[in-house]
């Protein structure tokens, strides 16, 4: 069994990127620079924006962050979205999810100018990415077929099974790894709350990528040996064992499963910072300006 190293990956892709932006501006060229957008005090988005400002630090952007409480309107966002869509300096912004039930997100979403939708959020983006077009790639999915490439993980001909079928990774991961391409070329299933016999479908996968958010749902009994594994589950458990009272969960019970497989991600520390240097690299191809 191998683990995957996400961190070790995400790192060497920050030091790929700095390179990059050292070499844009010796040449003249402008400082990529990413702004977020942060509602309310959400534990978990505080935590995910924090850590996409210092990677931003990394690779030698710039970022903005601008913070609002819960009850801001939606016509208060929807302004400051058009504000930056209309910024010459920023190249790309995100809106942090998820934002207080007074506010639609899809219409948040579809107010960002899509060739500044480092998220892939925008329905173009999702649009352009299913039919295999250049576009935003939304941060996970790319990050997972990014850690796969990187493994040389065959994927040509694989039976991958997906569980979830969220919009941000179940269904875009799914069209990523059924596209011509590699990784790609697989064949995909699809599992979800009404799928019906989940373990056998697992049971014949020779790769799963699982994105359910329940905590340590793939259990032993339903991984085939030498399968690849790939645990997009970070649920917040209570611990008694750490200083913030919590610890991430996986979707995958990784304990007995490991050692079953040939490659395994482990939370935290797998999936996770792949999914923040994915947005450094949009944000990077947007500074370029090769998306339109
Ligand atoms: N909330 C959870 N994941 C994400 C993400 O990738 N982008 C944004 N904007 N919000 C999120």
């Amino acid at each position: 069994m191998e683990l995957i190293d996400g961190k070790k990956i995400s790192s060497d892709i920050k030091k790929e990127i700095a390179a990059e932006v050292a070499e844009m501006l010796a040449n003249g060229k402008k400082q990529p620079h990413l702004a977020a957008v942060l509602v309310g005090h959400d534990g978990g988005s505080e935590t995910y924006v924090a850590a996409k400002v210092k990677a931003c630090e990394e690779c030698g952007f710039k970022s903005t962050l601008i913070r609002f409480e819960d009850d801001v309107t939606e016509e208060e966002l929807l302004a400051t979205v058009d504000k930056l869509n209309n910024d010459a300096d920023i190249d790309g912004f995100i809106v942090q999810l998820p934002l207080p039930k007074h506010i639609s997100e899809q219409k948040v979403i579809e107010a960002i100018d899509y060739r500044k939708d480092v998220d892939g959020f925008h329905p173009i983006n999702v649009g352009r990415m299913s039919i295999g077009l250049p576009c935003f790639v939304s941060a996970t999915p790319a990050g997972i077929v990014e850690l796969l490439r990187r493994y040389n993980i065959d994927t040509k001909g694989a039976n991958c099974v997906v569980l979830g079928r969220s919009n941000i990774v179940g269904k875009p991961v799914a069209s990523l790894m059924m596209q011509k391409g590699n990784p790609g070329n697989a064949t995909v299933t699809v599992c979800h709350s009404a799928t019906k016999n989940i373990k056998e479908i697992c049971r014949e996968a020779d790769i799963i990528i699982a994105a359910l958010g329940s905590p340590e749902f793939v259990k032993e009994d339903m991984v085939k040996e030498g399968a690849v594994i790939v645990d997009v589950g970070t649920t917040r458990v209570p611990s008694t064992l750490t200083k913030s009272g919590w610890k991430l969960k996986g979707d995958v019970d990784f304990e007995n499963v490991a050692p079953k497989c040939s490659y395994i991600t482990p939370v935290p520390g797998g999936v996770g910072p792949m999914t923040i240097v994915s947005l450094m690299k949009n944000t990077l191809l947007a500074a370029k300006k090769v998306i339109y």
